[in-house]
Formats: C-alpha cells, sequence, structure tokens
C-alpha cells in the first residue's frame, strides 16, 4: 500500500490548554513510538502550544482547526498560516462543515486558505461533504465534486501529493449516523477520480483521502478495509486518549 493511513483528531472547541496538554502526554504514551499509522491531534489555538511542547520527539503531528489565508495584517481574531508554522504545526483543517454552515465559508474562501496553507509547507485536510437534504435529493456526488474542484483551484501538480482529503457527510458528524462503507467508498472513489483528472494518476494515488462522521473503534474496522479509505478524521471519539488509541490501532490492523 502506497499510502500510509493517517488518523487526525479534531478536538474542536474544546478542552483548556491544561487538559489539551494531559490528553496530548497520555497519546504520547499510547501512540507516540509507533510509525504505522501517521497521527495528527489538532488541539484549539489556545492549545497549540502546549500540546506542541507535549508530544516534541514523539511521532504525533500537529494541526490547527482553520487559519486565515493572508500572512499577517488587520484581521482581528484570525491566525495565520506562519504563526502555526512557527509553533511547528504540520497541518490545517480547512473548510470543515461546520466553518462553511455556521462561519460563512465559501469555497472560495476555503481556496485561498489552502493555497496559503501549500504556500506556506502546511498541510491542508481540506472538507468535504452534502447535507442531508442533498444526500436525499440526489446530489451527493455533485456537491462533492464543486466542493473539491473549487477547493483545490491552483493547486500544482507538484503539491497534490501532500493534500490530505477528508470526507464528510454532514449528517455523520457528531450524530451518531455513520454512513455506511458502500456510501463512503463510494464518495471516496469518486474523489479519487477527480483528483486523478485533476493532477493525474501517481499524484492522485498519493493523496490520503479520510472519512470523517462518527468514526468510532467499533466502526473503524470496517470502513478502513476500503480500498480508497486512506483513515479518519475524528471529532468526539478524539476526545479521549482511549478510543484515540483504537482508533491508531485500527488504522494499523487495516494497514
Ligand atoms: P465526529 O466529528 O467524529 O464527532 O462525528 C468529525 C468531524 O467533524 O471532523
Amino acid at each position: 500500500m502506497i499510502r500510509k493511513k493517517l488518523i487526525a483528531g479534531n478536538w474542536k472547541m474544546n478542552k483548556t490548554s491544561a487538559d489539551a496538554v494531559s490528553l496530548a502526554r497520555e497519546l504520547v504514551s499510547a501512540i507516540g513510538s509507533q510509525s504505522d499509522v501517521e497521527v495528527v491531534i489538532c488541539p484549539p489555538f489556545t492549545s497549540l502550544e502546549g500540546a506542541a511542547k507535549a508530544i516534541d520527539g514523539s511521532l504525533i503531528k500537529l494541526g490547527a482547526q482553520n487559519m486565515h489565508f493572508e500572512a499577517s495584517g488587520a484581521f482581528t481574531g484570525e491566525v495565520s498560516a506562519p504563526m502555526l508554522r512557527a509553533l511547528f504545526a504540520t497541518h490545517v483543517i480547512l473548510g470543515h462543515s461546520e466553518r462553511r454552515a455556521l462561519f460563512g465559508e465559501s469555497d472560495e474562501l476555503v481556496n485561498r486558505k489552502v493555497l496559503a496553507a501549500l504556500k506556506n509547507q502546511l498541510r491542508p485536510i481540506l472538507c468535504v461533504g452534502e447535507s442531508l437534504a442533498e444526500r436525499e435529493a440526489g446530489s451527493t456526488l455533485k456537491v462533492v465534486q464543486a466542493q473539491t474542484e473549487r477547493g483545490l483551484e491552483g493547486v500544482s501538480r507538484e503539491l497534490a501529493p501532500t493534500l490530505v482529503i477528508a470526507y464528510e457527510p454532514v449528517w455523520a458528524i457528531g450524530t451518531g449516523k455513520v454512513a455506511t462503507t458502500e456510501q463512503a467508498q463510494e464518495v471516496h472513489a469518486f474523489i479519487r477520480g477527480l483528483l486523478t483528472k485533476l493532477f493525474g494518476d501517481p499524484a492522485a494515488q498519493k493523496v490520503r483521502i479520510l472519512y470523517g462522521g462518527s468514526m468510532k473503534p467499533a466502526n473503524a474496522p470496517e470502513l478502513l478495509a476500503q480500498k480508497d479509505i486512506d483513515g479518519g478524521l475524528i471529532g468526539g471519539a478524539s476526545l479521549e486518549a482511549r478510543s484515540f488509541v483504537e482508533l491508531v490501532k485500527a488504522a494499523a490492523a487495516a494497514s
């Protein structure tokens, strides 16, 4: 398998800095030296520095949950890619459905962030996914295609392999409703096809496509066994060491 599985924890707006440090330490002792699976934790901005110190020297990587596309300037409340890099972040989640739905992020805005992340050697984890109404209307693939193509506009073939895409059906996020393996694999294979058209087959084969939406130790093995499911973007189950570690082990077993 040319793609190493990737398990990323999206902690969302949870944990004080002290709580984040203790979770990061627990993860370091349980999975900090395994190299079968790439592991990324994405704490809130306020916990990035503490988490960075806690994972220092381990194989666990650090990601942010959002960023601005400009490097600096009068953008009250925002943080930039160079600021994240200075804290040793390697990844950044962009275009999460909560950012799109609650904070009005458009595909165009997400695209500017993707390009800024790549320019600063941060790996974007670009989130795409349909709402329940869109799935019921039969427009899942159309929605995913538009979000993927618009989000990746202007990305070069050379940098394409560093991308991570997260397919997160909005109706499965935090709801306990997980997509069936067939539903997920269908969309993942479709995204791989889009990437092949955009960047060519060798690059598309290197891109990790994660599934996100109520992924838990109980449903992960079946999802992770699918040909085009290269890992998971984990919300709820990433907030406790035990379940997150189990997910990393499930990914190792599926490798
Ligand atoms: P969930 O969230 O695992 O809690 O469903 C996933 C996400 O929103 O990234």
